[in-house]
């Protein structure tokens, strides 16, 4: 049975660990996760199965647009994938109260990474909302040699009260 909830610091380097081994992620330190589960957990997820974290959600409120919520990272094991887990973090996330209410998801996206876009794509359809694709951060601009340009999507306007 998995569990879905909001992550405390007891979670963090477990969700290190799932981002270490998940691939495909750019890992960023412990203390991130830490900080992420203490001061972020309003809009971040974790499921469990058995007490363990099996997957995570970051994500943030847009700081000048709060009807924003940024996706940062989401990650499910290796084990645990194409049953629908990422797609109920999500909605789970949805569910809860916000003020005031979100109207859009952005998050950014390699070309590469077919499973995430896959899963925006089917979110914004399970959203009757319009998904618009840019270029977000070139590949030039980062410092790392062949990190792939991030193409930010962003799914919206939808109406935040209807998904609860
Ligand atoms: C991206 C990721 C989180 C998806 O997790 P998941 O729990 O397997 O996704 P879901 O089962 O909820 O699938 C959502 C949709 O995407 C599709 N999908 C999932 N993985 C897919 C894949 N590898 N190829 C094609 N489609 C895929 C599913 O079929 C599903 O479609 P549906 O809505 O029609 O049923 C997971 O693959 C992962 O952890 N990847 C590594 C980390 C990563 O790249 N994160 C994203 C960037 S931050």
């Amino acid at each position: 049975m998995i569990h879905l909830r909001k992550p405390t610091s007891q979670d963090g380097s477990k969700i290190f660990q799932l981002a270490q081994t998940a691939g495909s992620l750019d890992v960023n330190s412990a203390y991130h996760y830490l900080l992420m589960c203490q001061k972020f957990s309003d809009t971040c997820v974790v499921a469990v199965e058995m007490e363990e974290p099996i997957g995570f959600l970051t994500a943030f409120r847009d700081p000048e647009r709060s009807e924003i919520l940024f996706i940062w990272q989401i990650a499910v094991s290796q084990y645990h994938r194409q049953q629908g887990i990422a797609r109920k973090m999500v909605n789970h996330l949805l569910m809860r109260e916000f003020q005031p209410e979100i109207r859009f998801l952005e998050t950014t996206i390699t070309r590469s990474n077919v499973a995430s876009q896959t899963l925006f794509r089917n979110l914004a359809k399970e959203l009757d909302s319009e998904l618009k694709e840019q270029i977000f951060f070139d590949k030039e601009l980062f410092s790392e040699t062949g990190h792939e340009a991030e193409h930010l999507f962003q799914i919206g306007p939808f109406n935040h009260n209807l998904q609860r």
